[in-house]
């Protein structure tokens, strides 16, 4: 089966090129480094033996990326190009726009003209917005409270009316929860660029000496410790949610929507503290107000995806801060 991966050499595009690659399928990249490098291609190619067949183009550009998907025989797209900045957004919301759905309707334009009609779309916990109850089930309702995720949330609305208008449109839309660690090879991993807007990167930045500690946003939210609760997943779960996803789409035709996530949620101080042991460093931390927009606890119902796609996630905490550690040390060193 021959797949294209817009933003395949991005942090979670990267793993899952290598999985799907892996599992003996045919890889095409489409990125254009806006957010990675091109290092990323020659270790995914370090891991499996052979680098994926790869096109530099930014996805808004319809008639390359219909280029591709004739030139490689395309027969299903896992769509990750996009923009996912939370702040960024707040300040660009037109780069966001531009980027996320004008990419999208450019995608869909180049695939209609193609007759691939098979897409995984990277969506993400943040359609559910503020939960309403927890864990979260894909019948909460969706809402958005940032730009970035109205982005998600319209593409989302995008891709229903294209199922509705044609039903031999298969669609996916995984709703990650929070992705974090790197693969076991310790050459590809999370590598954003400036400060780090999550959490984990920025323990691991710590950890290793870069910053001198992690500030702590808030302990005053009524979860176990204080400290705000988030559905931690190891990107090689997420990577074999996306070809378990494929794989689904193989049999059923029509839109879905999947949350990927562990169904447990996560304290900052626990996740502090596992990576601690998992390092063998120290990791301080401050505790400074809450961040604006944050909410208390957030965490899946991850039953569907178990009973329709078969998929569950299986690495624990200690392995997604092992790894998340090793490419640290790693692409020190490198
Ligand atoms: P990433 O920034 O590491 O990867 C995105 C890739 O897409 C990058 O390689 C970038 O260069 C490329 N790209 C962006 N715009 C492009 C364009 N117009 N044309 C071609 N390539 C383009 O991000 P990621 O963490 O791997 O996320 C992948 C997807 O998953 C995104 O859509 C993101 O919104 C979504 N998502 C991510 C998270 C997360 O925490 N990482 C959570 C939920 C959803
Ligand atoms: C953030 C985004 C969300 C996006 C997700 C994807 C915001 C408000 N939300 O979610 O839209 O889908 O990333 O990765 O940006 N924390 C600290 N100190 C830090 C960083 C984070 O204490 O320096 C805490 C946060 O308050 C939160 C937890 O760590 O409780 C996780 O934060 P983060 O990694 O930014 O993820 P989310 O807030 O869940």
């Amino acid at each position: 089966m021959n797949i294209l991966l817009t933003g395949g050499a991005g942090y979670i595009g990267s793993h899952t090129t290598v999985l799907l690659m892996q599992a003996g399928l045919h890889v095409c990249v489409l990125d254009n480094f806006c957010n990675s490098e091109q290092i990323v291609l020659e270790r995914i190619a370090r891991i499996t033996g052979k680098p994926p067949s790869f096109v530099e183009a930014d996805v808004c550009n319809t008639s390359v990326v219909a280029d591709a998907l004739k030139r490689y025989e395309v027969q299903a797209v896992i769509h990750f190009a996009g923009l996912k900045a939370v702040g960024g957004s707040v300040t660009q919301p037109i780069n966001y726009y531009a980027n996320n759905v004008q990419g999208t309707i450019s995608l869909l334009q180049a695939m209609q003209s193609s007759g691939v009609k098979t897409l995984v779309f990277s969506s993400s916990a943040t359609v559910y917005g503020n939960p309403q109850y927890l864990p979260i089930d894909e019948s909460h309702p969706t809402s958005a409270t940032n730009p970035y995720g109205r982005t998600k949330l319209h593409i989302e609305e995008m891709l229903t009316d294209v199922s509705r208008s044609d039903p031999a449109w298969r669609i996916a839309c995984l709703r990650y929860f929070n992705p974090v660690g790197a693969h076991e090879s310790g050459l590809i991993g999370e590598n954003p660029r400036g400060v780090p807007n999550n959490l984990m990167p920025l323990v691991a930045q710590v950890a290793s000496g870069l910053r001198p500690y992690v500030q702590v946003f808030g302990n005053d939210y009524s979860t176990s410790d204080g400290t705000g609760v988030r559905d931690y997943i190891h990107v090689m779960d997420l990577a074999e949610g996306h070809l378990a996803a494929l794989q689904y789409l193989q049999k059923n035709v029509g839109w879905h929507g999947f949350n990927l996530g562990t169904g447990k949620g996560r304290s900052v101080l626990e996740m502090i503290r596992a990576f601690e042991s998992a390092s063998g460093q120290a990791v301080p931390f401050k505790v400074v107000p809450r961040r604006v927009g944050d909410v208390a606890a957030c965490y899946a119902k991850a039953n569907k995806a178990c009973e329709l796609l078969g998929w569950s996630a299986k690495r624990d905490l200690a392995s997604m801060c092992e790894s998340t550690w090793n490419f640290r040390i790693n692409a020190k060193e490198q």
